[in-house]
């Protein structure tokens, strides 16, 4: 191992029950939880701020400069955008619509990987996303694939935007989380997709907790076993 600690990473699409697994993951191998979707959508605050709309002639420019002009930090599960809390301000559907879109600018995934790699670098890490697994590290020690039925994936959204207080149908998530998937996956740069080591995990008929405990135990099996990954 390169690392004093290994690094997870768990990757997939929206709604696979990345967030709430990573967290759980995190929390009970004791290692630190890094969102990385958080970093786009805090950019998107950012660059909305700005006035940078995704349909500008010279919107990668524009993302530089708003790139260079800000700091984005996690204090614990708290992002940062400068020295503001931006931790709500980042779930708004807007913020998801907006990151989505920003993500797929090479300016913008070049200053994410680097910021990434950066933070995880000492290991002893759970990083969630896109492209952990496949662009950001590829030599992580332990990888992971969530995914899950679309319609599962739409319902736990929705209930997630319910419990805020949105005003938004089921029908209206669904067809906003297919585009987001296939924006995420067609992309040129960095799309989502599974790194051909990693552990794919099904979610859709298991808590977040069932399928926290089992990437735990295959992590512990290997880390204390010294088995191979892809035979734990
Ligand atoms: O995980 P999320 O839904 O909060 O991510 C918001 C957007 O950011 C998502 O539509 C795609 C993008 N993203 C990405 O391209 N790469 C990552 N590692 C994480 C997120």
């Amino acid at each position: 191992m390169k690392r004093a600690k290994p690094i997870v990473a768990i990757d997939g699409p929206v709604g696979a029950g990345k967030s709430t697994v990573a967290r759980k993951l995190a929390w009970a191998l004791g290692f630190a939880y890094l969102n990385t979707g958080a970093m786009y959508r805090a950019l998107a605050i950012a660059a909305r701020e700005a006035g940078v709309s995704p349909g500008d002639a010279d919107v990668e420019a524009r993302l530089k400069l708003v790139l260079d002009s800000i700091r984005i930090r996690f204090d614990g599960e708290r992002i940062l955008l400068d020295d503001h809390d931006v931790t709500a301000a980042i779930t708004e559907p807007e913020m998801s619509e907006l990151a989505s879109q920003f993500s797929a600018i090479g300016a913008v995934r070049a200053r994410m990987r680097d910021l990434q790699r950066e933070a995880g670098a000492a290991g002893g890490v759970v990083m969630e996303g896109r492209d952990i697994g496949t662009v950001i590290f590829p030599d992580a020690e332990f990888k992971f694939f969530l995914s899950a039925d679309v319609k599962v994936r739409a319902r736990r959204r929705f209930e997630e935007l319910r419990a805020k207080g949105a005003a938004i149908t089921l029908h209206e998530v669904l067809e906003q989380l297919i585009e987001r998937d296939r924006r995420d996956r067609d992309r040129e740069l960095a799309p989502l997709k599974q790194a051909d080591d990693a552990i794919a995990i099904d979610t859709t008929n298991f808590s977040a907790d069932d399928v926290a405990a089992a990437m735990k135990k295959k992590i512990d099996a290997i880390i204390n076993g010294g088995k191979d990954l892809k035979r734990a």
